[in-house]
């Protein structure tokens, strides 16, 4: 881009330069250069579409700057958007160890595990055609401000191993802010029909 731009300019310059002198006169390339280098630097100074984009830009990183550092009189420091836009998320494994992790807004609980090393299996990668990715929601609470799952979810899950009234499958339950804290059990085991060719009837 900038050598294309350069060669207009270029190309504009030689026809000033022609136009000044006349079609004989000679063309200097020291006078050339020069007067392309002083058209460069007055675009750059009088192009008003990048003087007021690169205000705006620092000042956007300013205020990001000055935020994320920003220290309240109490000591507690005002924290970045992106902390505020993460939720907390306990999945416990199958030996019952427990593990906290901080989970965007709008991340399946499946991807959540996946980024942070949880063993939660998820064959289909989320295409509701398995149910390796069944948790178990600890608290009633957290469950009831689930969604409804689909007619597709509940045909996974009546296949998932050791179903409860609270499982779902991690791959269907989107991080949302009333879901801060939530805790997520990992069954001991998972069954994988789909591996296996088994196709579910509808209902
Ligand atoms: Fe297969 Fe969730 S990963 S249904």
């Amino acid at each position: 881009m900038v050598i294309s731009r350069a060669s207009r300019i270029g190309a504009r310059v030689v026809r000033e330069l022609l136009s000044r002198r006349g079609p004989s006169a000679p063309l200097s390339l020291g006078a050339s250069t020069s007067l392309a280098r002083r058209h460069l630097g007055a675009r750059r100074q009088s192009s008003p579409a990048m003087q007021p984009s690169d205000k705006l830009f620092q000042g956007a990183l300013l205020q990001k700057h000055f935020f994320c550092s920003t220290t309240t009189a109490d000591g507690a420091h005002g924290g970045c958007d992106e902390e505020k836009d993460k939720i907390s998320v306990t999945f416990i494994d199958k030996d019952g160890e427990e593990k906290q992790i901080k989970v965007p807004i709008g991340m399946s609980m499946l991807e959540a595990a996946h980024e942070n090393d949880i063993e939660l299996e998820g064959a289909c990668e989320g295409s509701l055609a398995c149910s390796t990715c069944h948790v178990i929601v600890m608290d009633v609470e957290y469950y009831n401000k689930l969604d409804d799952p689909t007619d597709e979810e509940n045909d996974m899950l009546d296949l998932a191993f050791g179903l409860t009234e609270t499982s779902r499958l991690g791959c269907q339950v989107i991080a949302r802010p009333e879901l801060d804290g939530v805790r997520l059990a990992i069954p001991a085991a998972t069954r994988n029909f789909a591996v296996d060719g088994y196709v579910p009837k509808p209902h």
